[in-house]
């Protein structure tokens, strides 16, 4: 998938610009708050419906505009793709798919898809496991609108089973329980085993795009808690057992203690925990693998790659690493944000973009 151009419309601090975009890499540069991650933000926003930086849709109309309009077109194997997304201060956004109105975040996914690495996103090796359940679920999501929805549903059993084990009437719950609770596999192990393959898959990729940015003197390993594994069924099986085993606990303490939402990914590289002992640039680079690895999970489903976003990856790597990752990258239309393209190796070769205060100036 190529994203040809991008229009903002009194998006955050551009009043109305048009970026045009190569296949390869694209280089936007420019000094700090000029505009380089908002634009970046867009794309992601058109893609998944919202913004990797957990804002409210209104923050993003410029100040004291009623609002704002974003658009993309771009190429996918469905042919041309046009996405326009529109934000108003009293009222929810609006999508629109090829001119048509999409009334469901669940439509608007898998019409363009995109991998967002920012400096943000180190969480992922850095910090809590929900970090990690979220690239899981933003990345499964655009692969599969099944996922979404399911993922969206378990959050609700969830809400619910969690507001019943803190009634006060015990008999209540544990009639009412095993109702929730055969909701809750049922949908909870539909997540477990997406998540399984999607792991699998993505251990090998990480791996190797790891050993190649750091010229093979590390080695990367992902794999997941496997607690329950197998088919979708014999998941639901043991899930089930288990939701059984903690249902007194589960009262007790007042929230659910098992299920998908207590997943966790483990990343070691050369045997260690990366989180725990990694340097900053080998957190940097272990978060960038995953991210690499994610795009060709996204070539083996759909035959095509997503766009790449890069915002702000290369500081703290060393030059070995950035020649590398943008050697691993330049086959893949990737959006690159750094305040000097001087840090992109051969950025002469690239489509620059220079950002001025929301205006571009080349
Ligand atoms: N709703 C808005 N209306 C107008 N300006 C906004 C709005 N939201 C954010 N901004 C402005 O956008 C600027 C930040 O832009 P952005 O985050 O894209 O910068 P950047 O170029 O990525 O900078 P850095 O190099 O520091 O990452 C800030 O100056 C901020 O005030
Ligand atoms: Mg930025």
């Amino acid at each position: 998938m190529i994203i040809k151009n991008l229009q903002l419309k009194n998006f955050r601090n551009y009043r109305e610009v048009k970026f045009e975009y190569f296949d390869g890499i694209n280089v936007i540069s420019g000094e700090n708050a000029q505009g380089k991650t908002n634009s970046a933000e867009a794309i992601f926003y058109l893609c998944t419906g919202y913004s990797p930086r957990a804002t409210r849709d209104k923050q993003v109309i410029f100040y004291g505009e009623e609002k704002a309009v974003i658009n993309a077109e771009a190429v996918s194997r469905f042919g041309k793709v046009d996405v326009e997304m529109s934000f108003f201060t009293d009222k929810n956004k609006e999508i629109k798919v090829n001119g048509v109105p999409v009334r469901k975040i669940g439509e608007l996914l898998g019409n363009l898809n995109s991998v967002f690495f920012n400096p943000g996103e180190l969480k992922l090796v850095q910090e809590s496991p929900e970090d990690r359940r979220r690239f899981m679920d933003i990345s499964l999501s655009q692969l599969s609108r099944n996922y979404f929805y399911a993922l969206q549903k378990y959050k609700k059993i969830l809400v619910q089973r969690n507001n019943l084990l803190k009634d006060p009437d015990r008999e209540m719950i544990l009639e009412t329980l095993p109702i929730w609770d055969a909701q809750f596999v049922e949908v909870g192990a539909k997540i477990i085993a997406e998540r399984n393959k999607f792991l699998e898959k993505l251990a090998p990729f990480a791996r190797s795009a790891h050993s190649f940015i750091t010229a093979d003197r590390e080695e990367l390993d992902v794999s997941g808690d496997y607690k329950y594994v197998g088919s979708e069924e014999e998941i639901a099986m043991q899930l089930s057992e288990e939701v059984k085993e903690k249902r007194e606990k589960d009262i007790e303490l007042g929230y659910t203690t098992v299920g998908p939402h207590r997943d966790d990914i483990k990343i070691k590289t050369n045997g260690i925990d990366v989180r725990v002992y990694g340097s900053q640039g080998q957190q940097r680079t272990a978060a960038l693998s995953l991210k690499l690895a994610e795009t060709e999970i996204f070539k083996d489903r759909f035959g095509e790659a997503p766009v790449l976003i890069l915002d702000d990856a290369m500081s703290e790597l060393d030059s070995s690493r950035r020649e590398r990752l943008i050697e691993r990258v330049k086959n893949i239309q990737t959006i690159i944000t750094c305040t000097e393209p001087e840090v992109i190796p051969g950025y002469e070769k690239y489509n620059n973009i220079r950002i001025c205060d929301g205006k571009i100036k080349n």
